[in-house]
């Protein structure tokens, strides 16, 4: 069966890390990504505190969302987290993610991203456990798994993430199945042309790509050939 067959029951989202762009021409590269066809830009904030590294906040955000559309998908990797919350929310973020264990309150966080009017998710890390959905199921819009300890693009996918989406999934589907709202499933950490398909078929539905995308090697033609790459082979599996 070719692809344009085969019936697409979830849409692919694809959502390029800016965090392996070039920063002195972010403009430009967010431009560039969505002509290629991105879903969404993802936009690392790090700390320095609750992640050893230190990138970019809502000033920086506030700067790129005149350039693009699509939806900006703010990942925060700090500690604490709440009082980032309207300053993105501001700066025109429409999906805002963070760690629980940042969070004295993990279902007040969410609330507040919501009541901002953001989109809201939790993001676990590779050893944080999938228990921390269980009791704000209704309060999300995404759960984010880290495929890579968060602090830097670049890493290697840790491969038993895939057994952590299909529980993901299985839970999201029993979720929903129930009557309860869509949430998307987001993996975050060495999603490649060569790999995107097996964590497709364990069931994430939204990808982040940085080193994979920025990296590629038609880097400033565009990166509409890579996008093309990531998603067939998303949409294949
Ligand atoms: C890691 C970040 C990721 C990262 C992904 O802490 O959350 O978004 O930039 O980069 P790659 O795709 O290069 O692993
Ligand atoms: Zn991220």
């Amino acid at each position: 069966m070719s692809t344009s067959e085969k019936p697409i029951l979830n849409p692919i989202l694809i959502a390029p890390s800016i965090l392996s762009a070039d920063f002195a021409r972010l403009g430009e590269e967010v431009r560039a990504i969505e002509a290629a066809g991105a879903d969404l830009v993802h936009f690392d904030v790090m700390d320095n505190h609750y992640v050893p590294n230190l990138t970019i906040g809502p000033l920086v955000c506030e700067a790129i969302r005149p350039h693009v559309k699509i939806g900006i998908d703010v990942h925060l990797m700090v500690e604490p987290v709440d009082a980032l919350i309207p300053l993105f929310a501001k700066a025109g973020a429409n999906l805002i993610t963070f760690h629980p264990e940042a969070s004295r309150h993990v279902d007040r966080t969410l609330q507040l991203i919501r009541d901002h009017g953001c989109k809201a998710g939790i993001a676990l890390n590779p050893a944080t456990p999938l228990g921390w959905m269980d009791h704000v199921m209704d309060r999300l819009d995404m759960v984010l798994l880290m495929s890579v300890n968060p602090g830097f693009g670049g890493q290697k996918f840790i491969p038993s993430t895939l057994d952590k989406l299909r529980d993901a999934r299985r839970r999201i589907a029993t979720h929903t199945a129930a009557g309860g709202q869509p949430i998307l499933l987001e993996v975050d950490g060495g999603v490649k042309t060569d790999n995107i398909g097996v964590i497709a078929a364990a069931g994430a539905d939204t990808f982040v790509a940085g080193s994979a995308v920025f990296g590629a090697p038609d880097a400033g033609g565009g990166y509409s050939t890579v996008m093309q790459l990531l998603r067939r082979a998303a949409i294949q599996a």
